[in-house]
């Protein structure tokens, strides 16, 4: 399925099956979730990452649980030479582009590490990707690429209008893969505009494992649950919404990563540039997702409200009719799921990874 080989322009794939898939990142939280799925369906992966925000045990295990072994190299996705080095080592069919920062506060503080990891990666891997003769590249970005202002749910239409650094790195980057496109039309981009994953693989031997204190809402409440921290911060409960508190599309991780896998296939076989929304097309309030832990773990989660955080949206939920309408993707997975998932996965690895 390399480039030379010709893809072909049909609307209704062949089963694409054995693609040699390089994932950046693929040591993170989506990144081993996707790896797993990738394997599960008759790929064969290889990650490169810098581990600086993950542990090399995440694809230890998911190599345990898929009975395969996956090979992780070191390799640093702002270094050209590296990366250069890696694809032209491993001759992938696929990259799937996930490494990367995510902390909007950290971009804030810190505008040119994520221009220059966000950015400057992307154009690394992308070009070292047509160097490579790839075929397909997926890019891991995000629903902060859409501002304020987009009415919900948001379509893949709407204006882009980041608020912070971390959204303006991840839009200047599809800007970049939509330009290399537009120059070499026979490397079919995806652009996957993450909503709010959440949760773990059902097994609960991976999952997520933030360092520090966690910045997300759903590893912060297994946290409170598990009794590290006394209650959970509520940014707010005076936004327009039924509950006063922010809305959000949360999505099971696991769904996120068969998105992934779908869109990979169908990438083979259809090129171009594309975009396309991944969540439930649904919004959930804070309150309404600590109140689901709640019920369905049994585990308490105090809560206190407190201002506001800076920077934060009140709502913000996905139109998902275009993943639908074009792979015939959507998620599967319910609330109940990602809550029962997380707590599965945090009451088995209080230490996370360590
Ligand atoms: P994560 O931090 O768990 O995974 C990112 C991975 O990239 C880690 O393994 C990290 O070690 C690696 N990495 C970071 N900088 C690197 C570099 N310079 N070279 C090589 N590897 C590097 O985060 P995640 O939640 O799995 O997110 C994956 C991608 O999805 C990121 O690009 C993130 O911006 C994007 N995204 C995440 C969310 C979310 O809520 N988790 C939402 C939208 C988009
Ligand atoms: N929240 C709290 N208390 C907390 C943490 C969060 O009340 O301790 C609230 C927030 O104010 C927001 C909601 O919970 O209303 C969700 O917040 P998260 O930090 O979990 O998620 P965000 O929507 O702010 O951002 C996340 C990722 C970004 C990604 C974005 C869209 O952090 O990287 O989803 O995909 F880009």
């Amino acid at each position: 399925m390399k480039r030379s080989e010709g893809m072909k322009l049909s609307p209704a794939p062949d089963i694409v099956v054995g693609v040699k898939v390089l994932v950046t990142g693929g040591t993170g939280y989506i990144g081993s979730h996707t790896c797993l799925r990738l394997v599960e369906e008759g790929h064969e992966v290889v990650v490169v990452d810098n581990v600086s925000n993950s542990s090399i045990e995440s694809i230890k295990r998911v190599s345990q649980l898929t009975d395969t072994h996956i090979d992780v190299l070191e390799g640093d996705v702002r270094s050209k030479t590296r990366i250069d080095a890696v694809i032209a080592e491993t001759s992938p069919e696929a990259v799937i582009h996930f490494a990367g920062l995510k902390s909007v506060a950290e971009s804030v503080r810190f505008p040119d590490k994520y221009y220059e990891t966000n950015l400057g990666g992307t154009l690394n891997v992308a070009r070292a990707a047509l160097q490579g003769n790839v075929a397909v590249v997926l890019f891991s970005s995000s629903a902060t690429v859409y501002g304020e202002s987009a009415s919900m749910p948001v379509d893949e239409g709407a204006a882009t209008e980041p608020t912070n650094p971390y959204g303006r790195s991840k839009l200047y980057a599809e800007s970049v893969l939509r330009d290399l496109n537009a120059a070499n039309p026979a490397l079919s981009v995806g652009v996957l505009r993450y909503f709010n994953p959440v949760g773990a693989h059902p097994s609960g031997v991976i999952g997520e494992d933030p360092r520090g204190t966690p910045a997300n809402l759903m590893p912060y409440v297994a946290r409170v649950a598990a009794g590290t921290y006394p209650e959970l911060s509520v940014y707010g409960d005076d936004y327009s919404t039924a509950d006063g508190t922010g809305i959000r599309d949360y999505i099971h991780v696991m769904d996120l990563a068969d998105a992934h896998v779908k869109v990979m296939e169908y990438k083979a076989e259809n090129s171009g540039f594309e975009t396309w929304n991944v969540g439930r097309g649904s919004g959930v309030s804070v309150l309404e997702m600590v109140s689901r832990f709640q019920e369905v773990t049994g585990k308490s989660v105090p809560t206190k409200i407190v201002p506001r955080r800076a920077g934060d949206v009140a709502v913000s939920f996905a139109n998902v009719s275009r993943i639908a309408r074009d792979i015939g993707w959507s998620a599967k997975y319910e609330l109940d799921d990602m809550v029962a998932d997380l707590w599965h996965w945090q009451s088995q690895n209080p230490e996370g990874y360590e």
